[in-house]
């Protein structure tokens, strides 16, 4: 049965129609608002406004639940790997073996870059950050690989040649950037494994394959796969609105994503808990700076505009801290710090109040640091694992025949009608006034 909202504006009434999603989730469609009343509606930060409808993935930020499909992170986290779980995203469904199989081969077989793209590293300086080069190769790759969109065929090559080949340019631009050899990949290896070689093989100490942090690492890329419209996924659908290559929608993903507010947030919790140890900051003055409306100081890692309760994917992600770095025999002072954090605001008012919880950043910087992955890197793991999603939301976007261009609305607030004055009389007027 249709579902209506009304609205009494200076005085008439309108009747709006309610969208109810398929977790009984409603929606007022305003698309006939301002036609119908010259009104626009006002949402900063768009925290009210649903951009689109979607069937890839569902968070209920009170109850602390995600799925990919409809299937519940936890299971996705212990059962499943990051190809068969990109697959899910891209597709829709679970792989049969055959496509698994198949999957795996193309993206073993597409790992490596075109040679001339290693080109365009060695004039980066030295201390360039990673996520600045990889949003430009990411961008370059339409130069290369030119994708078909009318091909469905090619498309799902695009889709797996970019999940491939953004591994190995981000461990070149480790490699690069520590002076040492680039590693290509094995085709012997499988997606994380070839990662993990291609990042800390070199030619004096092989690296020595541990299935653990494998795991680990199919672990932290399904927990990273999608997150519904945050947002630099939101950037990839407004890029991509207006019809513009992948490779490029795909880019200005990352370049969101690397703010220290969103996936560069896992970069900030490291700093603020070497910062906190090295500066020998009590917990107490933490959580009184973090307090503090005139401290610029966040406690980075807490809090979230959907969840209001604990990240699911936290609690996992805290989890992976006591096997990776029991596996590595490793005992980070950092994680000491990061529990007591965690205890102290857990247990405060001010937290409690605005319901700010661990995010999935708190903790995942403890994890890729005990797999010797550089704090500069920690943004670029998280953009390899959110790569399936948005191109699973891009792919969504771009096939959606409701789905147009993003132009939002303003309210204007500058100056009424004004004349323009030449410079000179502008000048003679300064002068006499
Ligand atoms: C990610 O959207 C996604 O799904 C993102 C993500 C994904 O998978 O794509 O989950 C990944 O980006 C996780 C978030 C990582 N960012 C951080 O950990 C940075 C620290 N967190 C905050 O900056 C903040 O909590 C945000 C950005 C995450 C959310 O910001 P909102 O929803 O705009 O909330 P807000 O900034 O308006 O805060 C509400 C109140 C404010 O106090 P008042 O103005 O009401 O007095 O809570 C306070 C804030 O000052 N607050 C914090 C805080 N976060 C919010 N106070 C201290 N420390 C914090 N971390």
């Amino acid at each position: 049965m249709e579902e209506f909202a009304k609205l009494i504006i200076d005085g008439k009434e309108i009747t709006l129609p309610v969208i109810v999603g398929s977790e009984g989730e409603r929606a007022i469609d305003i698309r006939s608002l301002r036609p119908q009343t010259g009104y626009i509606t006002f949402d900063p930060g768009y925290g009210n406004t649903g951009a689109c409808k979607s069937a890839i993935t569902y968070m209920d930020g009170e109850k602390g639940i995600l799925r990919y499909r409809g299937i519940p992170i936890e299971q996705l986290a212990k059962s499943s790997t990051f190809v068969e779980t990109a697959f899910l995203l891209i597709t829709g469904k679970l792989p049969t073996r055959d496509e698994l199989t198949s999957t795996s081969v193309y993206l073993n077989d597409a790992s490596p870059v075109h040679e001339s793209m290693k080109a365009f590293y060695q004039n980066y300086p030295p201390k360039a950050h990673p996520m600045g080069i990889l949003s430009a190769m990411v961008n370059a790759m339409r130069s290369f690989y030119p994708e078909l969109i009318d091909l469905e065929e090619e498309m799902n090559n695009t889709y797996l040649r970019l999940i491939s080949k953004i591994r190995t340019m981000a461990a070149m631009a480790y490699k690069i950037s520590i002076g040492q050899r680039v590693i290509y990949p094995r085709p012997d290896l499988c997606y994380c494994s070839n990662f993990l070689n291609m990042m800390f093989d070199s030619a004096v100490v092989p690296y020595r394959m541990d299935n653990d942090l494998v795991r680990a690492l199919n672990v932290f890329w399904i927990l990273h796969a999608d997150h519904e419209q945050n947002c630099s996924t939101t950037a990839v659908r407004v890029v991509g609105s207006g019809k513009v290559n992948i490779y490029s929608a795909i880019s200005a993903g990352i370049s969101a994503l690397w703010g220290p507010l969103h996936g560069g947030a896992n970069q900030a919790v490291i700093h603020m808990l070497e910062r906190i140890r090295k500066d020998g900051m009590s917990v107490e003055q933490c959580i009184a700076r973090a307090k503090d409306a005139e401290d610029d100081f966040r406690l980075m890692g807490f809090g979230h505009r959907v969840y209001k309760t604990y990240d699911p994917r936290a609690k996992i992600m805290k989890e992976m801290c006591d096997i990776v770095l029991k596996k590595v025999k490793c005992k980070d002072p950092l994680l000491d710090i990061a529990r007591n954090l965690e205890e102290a605001a857990l247990n405060d008012t001010y937290f409690k109040e605005k319901n700010l919880y661990p995010n999935v950043d708190f903790y995942s910087g403890i994890v890729l640091r005990a797999m010797g992955i550089p704090t500069d890197m920690f943004t670029v793991m998280f953009a390899i694992g959110r790569l399936p999603g948005w191109i699973a939301q891009w792919k969504e976007d771009w096939i959606d025949p409701e789905m147009k261009i993003c132009r939002p609305r303003q309210i204007y607030t500058g100056n009424i009608l004004n004349e323009y004055v030449p410079i000179d009389q502008r000048e003679e007027e300064s002068s006499v006034s």
